[in-house]
């Protein structure tokens, strides 16, 4: 920079950093990185703080005032901040348009031009320019008194402090709504939640926070935006003839209008866009209540007039409210196909988006503890669009004196199993597996399908049927279905009966990594159990396994870990691994071994009294893993009988019998030679 034209130059960086803020938060369509952005602001404040008389106050630099200040002031406002009659569905609409024509003396083939665009859920703001520059900003307040908020609205990028180009009237007042992002207003909820702030109940609420804070430095950091709706007072200067080519030129001018800004011939088109927006709506970055209809020239506006506080030419076509209060008459728990136990919040029935609602999850435990919630309490109830109504938020003051905690169930609503919560996860979930009605299907279709048990033929519809009949409950059922229960069911045939009875037989020769994969356990797809066939090779290992010992598994962190661990520990899982080995499941393990090579081949084996340090079906597996039979009885068959504590009946057969018998000390020292960790 040269010493002779420093106040050109930083004008002209001001002008840069201005062109680049309008493009990002007007246009929406940003040029630079932000990191140049950055860089063009540093360099701003450095010569400013170096010519601290050239720092002029429609700066870039100048948004945010340095300290709070001490009340608003008031504005009485030239011209009265209107409010909007209201139409609440389409044939409303339409009298609002019939209305008009009578009026206007208009036929139904001449259609009112309409500027249509939606209603944004903020607060209504005027900012006043004068010589293009921004000189006041000032809140609806009661429409004829609002309140001076210049300070705060300095502090929102969206806002010109100076407009762009030329043209523009000398005293130009802007209207528009001032708004909060939905993702801005979470993140900063969420913040707030965590370092214990106050947090506010919606968007809208937040932007009237944002706007009514003393310090402006607040504001600066509040995620704000501003788009104009309409002009009030203009003097020195022309307009445009119509509504929508004025929003145009303010939008030339360097304020931020609403893409989905549109004219409409007449009111059928109108209807389209009802249709258009409210498909829209929930992707929309920020929340709208409903649309505007305006009629778009300011002549016929003019003939029209005011009916009180609202004016004739324009309605508010309002959604469907997607917030009402109603009351929680019982939290009931739910079983969903994975398990999931959710509770969900029985609701005296209301209207809220469009529906009536009588049910709305509460997702799980913590999320009632969150809420804070009881039985009997008056409740916010949300549902927007398809989305899942949702109770957002408990009315304290209401509480009725009755009001009752919430329990949460200790075992299964379904099948009364017991309920587990995994470290770390929020989820709880009924155990039962596949001995939970609730699961039963989502858990056979699994087994099944290709990456698993893979037996074609036998699909979802088929599996449905097989459950609804009873014919199919557990996964070895599918390997006791006969020819002739087959052949009664509908669209079953001789060929087909054969042809899945075939397949069925044929894949009960597995591998490993299927079998695994197929018992469903949660968190374990294909990678993850081809990863423990591959390092254990053994079934027997892997239910041997603790959790440190499998976190040593690619691709098995401590919750899956932990699944593996809790999957195995339920008795019932165990007995379905037993099951369909009885049923003719086979898999090769590492290193295959002929049936009648193995240690402990044609060896009857019987387990009795309690073992410590693995559970009966573990022990059994491992047995079998090495060849034994396992049997139920002692008798003068049996080879050897591994007696655990408290051993009864059996011992004492085995020792009349003079049968080997080992304590599971001696058990676990033998499984160790053979290569199992215990
Ligand atoms: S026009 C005389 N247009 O809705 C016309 N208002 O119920 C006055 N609003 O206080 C407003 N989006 O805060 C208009 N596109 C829009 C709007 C809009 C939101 C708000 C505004 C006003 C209220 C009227």
């Amino acid at each position: 920079m040269s010493v002779d034209n420093i106040p050109e130059e930083i004008q002209q960086l001001c002008e840069e950093i201005d062109l680049h803020n309008y493009r990002y938060h007007v246009l929406d369509e940003p040029t630079v990185p932000d990191a140049h952005y950055d860089k063009l602001f540093k360099q701003l404040k450095v010569w400013e703080s170096q010519n601290p008389a050239l720092v002029s106050a429609q700066s870039p630099t100048q948004r945010v005032g340095a300290r709070p200040n001490s009340g608003f002031g008031q504005i009485t406002h030239e011209m009265p901040m209107l409010s909007l009659d209201n139409a609440f569905n389409p044939a409303e609409l339409s009298d609002f348009d019939v209305r008009l024509r009578d009026r206007l003396g208009r036929s139904a083939d001449k259609p009112i031009e309409y500027a249509c665009e939606p209603k944004l859920d903020g607060i209504a703001v005027s900012l006043l320019y004068e010589d293009g520059l921004l000189i006041r900003g000032a809140t609806r307040g009661d429409g004829a008194v609002g309140e001076d908020i210049t300070h705060n609205v300095r502090t929102i990028p969206s806002i010109p402090l100076k407009l762009r180009g030329t043209g523009y009237p000398q005293k130009l007042e802007v209207r528009g709504e001032i708004y909060m992002l939905k993702a801005g207003f979470k993140a900063m909820n969420e913040k707030a939640a965590k370092s214990g702030d106050k947090t506010f109940v919606n968007p809208r609420n937040a932007a009237a926070g944002s706007i009514r804070q003393l310090d402006p430095r607040i504001t600066a950091t509040r995620p704000l935006e501003m788009c104009c709706y309409s002009i009030g007072v203009v003097s020195d200067g022309e307009m445009p003839a119509d509504h929508y080519a004025t929003l145009q030129l303010l939008n030339q001018w360097g304020l931020k209008i609403n893409p989905y800004l549109q004219k409409s011939n007449g009111i059928t088109d109108a209807l389209g866009y009802i249709e258009k927006m409210q498909q829209l709506r929930t992707e929309l970055p920020y929340e709208i209540d409903g649309l505007v209809f305006k009629v778009n020239n300011y002549n016929l506006q003019q003939r029209l007039g005011f009916i009180s506080r609202a004016p004739r030419w324009a309605i508010a076509y309002k959604f469907p409210a997607q917030e009402e209060i109603t009351q929680i008459e019982q939290v009931e728990f739910q079983v969903g196909r994975t398990g999931a136990i959710t509770p969900v919040a029985r609701l005296t029935p209301v209207f809220v988006g469009g529906v009536t609602v009588s049910n709305a999850t509460l997702h799980n435990m913590d999320e009632i503890a969150r809420l804070e919630l009881k039985v009997g309490d008056w409740v916010v109830v949300h549902r927007a669009g398809d989305v899942i109504p949702k109770v957002v938020r408990v009315i304290r003051d209401k509480r009725p004196g009755d009001a009752t905690e919430v329990e949460f169930p200790d075992a299964c609503p379904v099948c009364q199993s017991a309920i587990v919560r995994i470290e770390g996860e929020v989820i709880s979930r009924c155990s039962g597996g596949l001995t939970c009605a609730a699961q039963r299907k989502e858990a056979l279709v699994h087994y099944v399908s290709k990456k698993a048990l893979d037996i074609d033929g036998l699909g979802e519809k088929l599996i449905d049927t097989l459950v609804s009949k009873e014919m199919v409950a557990k996964f070895d059922d599918i390997y006791y279905l006969s020819k002739v229960n087959l052949m009664r069911l509908e669209r079953m045939g001789d060929k087909s009966v054969d042809k899945l009875l075939a397949t069925i037989e044929r894949t009960k020769h597995t591998s490993l990594d299927k079998f695994i994969y197929a018992l469903g356990i949660r968190e374990v797809g294909e990678a993850t159990a081809r990863n423990l066939a591959r390092e254990f090779g053994y079934l027997a290992r892997i239910l041997a396994a603790d959790v440190e010992r499998l976190e040593q598994v690619a691709d098995v962190g401590p919750i899956v870990a932990k699944h593996i661990v809790s999957f195995f520990a339920q008795p019932h899982n165990l007995e379905v691994i037993d099951n369909l080995r009885s049923a003719g499941v086979t898999w090769p393990e590492a290193e295959p071994v002929a049936e009648d090579e193995l240690l402990l081949a044609g060896k009857v084996y019987v387990l009795t009294g309690t073992l410590e340090q693995m559970g009966r079906s573990e022990a059994k597996a491992y047995l079998q893993e090495l060849g034994a039979k396992v049997s139920g009885s002692v008798s003068k068959k049996t080879d050897c009988l591994v007696a655990g504590t408290a051993a009864g009946s059996k011992l004492k057969k085995a020792q009349d019998l003079e049968i080997e018998i080992l304590t599971e000390q001696q058990f676990v020292d033998f499984l160790k030679t053979q290569g199992v960790e215990v």
